[in-house]
């Protein structure tokens, strides 16, 4: 079924939002429904969206996969319950760790995370909770590249012929689907929800598993996971659509306490973008450049050399896998 698309320049936000909550009550109808929350753009928005149609007929989780930002989990159940919205977090990092171990190739890597994600920790708690529906926040642009065979995005199912009743046993509403980023945005407006929630750089459903080229180890994640810090730090006021670090499977020699030795290197990319389909990379200034590797040398002794992505997409991906 061709899914219509709602232009975010076009979009009537009151009218969307309004359709959406009609539409989600009248499916779960006197049933209820769970979510998970990432605390990226889209789950945080389909979150809010869910609670405004469901109230306390929807249960949110927020699985911490063991793969998220520094202080994420906390952060998200923190930034929620101001809003009077009442998150789970469960502590899922092993189950992650384990199905990551030994594969490096980029779709076996989000494939583990799919399969552990719905198969082995969602589907339990939906069987726990008697829920019969799933909200998720899956966009348009997921499925016109899931479609495009560009990349295998984690939440899309129904577009590639699998029946997540049959595959997972229950049912997946995806209210976000018409809608690109930038109309995710204004809905999140429309729903209220703090400027600083909403207009988050977008972050990937694999998390820090699509910014570590390789094999994806507690260690790794450790690493792109301070590099990422450091990288937000300094990139939060340029304005940029989104901008990340990644760690790359090949080390190179450098140079430490006058010896030489070989370590990680870490490649910065910062993307001018509307809706992520198209993207160009930042014109930064070297200054930032400069302090950015000044400070991932310093506060990262692993690493040894950082460099800034340049490529436009296509042909490069936003991500790294
Ligand atoms: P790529 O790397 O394909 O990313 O150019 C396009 C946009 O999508 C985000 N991204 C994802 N988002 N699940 C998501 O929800 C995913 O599996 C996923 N992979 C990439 C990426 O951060 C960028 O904004």
């Amino acid at each position: 079924m061709k899914i219509k698309e709602i232009a975010a320049k076009k979009m009537n936000t009151n009218k969307f939002i309004e359709e959406k909550v009609r539409e989600i009550r009248e499916t779960v109808g006197d049933g209820f429904a769970i979510n998970a929350l990432s605390g990226g753009v889209d789950s945080s928005v389909v979150t809010a969206l869910g609670h405004k149609a469901l109230g306390k007929k929807l249960k949110t989780y927020f699985i911490d996969n063991g793969i998220m930002r520094q202080g994420e989990p906390a952060k998200v159940a923190a930034d929620f319950k101001k809003l009077g919205i009442s998150i789970e977090v469960l502590d899922a990092s092993k189950a992650f760790f384990s199905a990551l171990k030994g594969l490096t190739d980029p779709e076996e890597k989000r494939e583990a995370i799919t399969q552990t994600f719905y198969k082995k920790i969602f589907s339990g708690l939906v069987i726990k909770s008697k829920a019969k529906y799933l909200l998720q926040g899956t966009i348009l642009t997921d499925v016109d590249e899931t479609v495009a065979g560009i990349k295998r995005q984690h939440n899309v199912f129904e577009q590639l012929g699998i029946d997540p009743q049959k595959a997972f046993g229950y049912k997946i509403l995806e209210p976000l689907i018409q809608l690109r980023k930038d109309g995710v945005r204004k809905a999140g407006r429309g729903l209220g929800l703090p400027e600083g929630m909403f207009d988050r750089i977008p972050f990937p459903g694999p998390a820090l598993a699509a910014r570590v080229i390789g094999e994806v180890t507690p260690e790794k994640i450790a690493l792109v996971r301070k590099a990422t810090a450091i990288t937000e730090a300094a990139l939060k006021d340029i304005k940029a659509f989104q901008y990340l670090a990644i760690l790359h499977n090949d080390k190179v020699t450098g140079m430490r306490n006058k010896k030489r030795v070989f370590g990680n290197q870490i490649e910065i990319r910062s993307w001018d973008s509307l809706d992520a389909r198209s993207a160009k990379p930042t014109r930064l200034s070297f200054d930032i450049l400069e302090k950015i590797a000044a400070r991932i040398t310093k506060e990262i002794p692993e690493v040894v050399s950082v460099t800034y992505n340049i490529t436009t997409k296509p042909t490069s991906t936003i991500e790294a896998i």
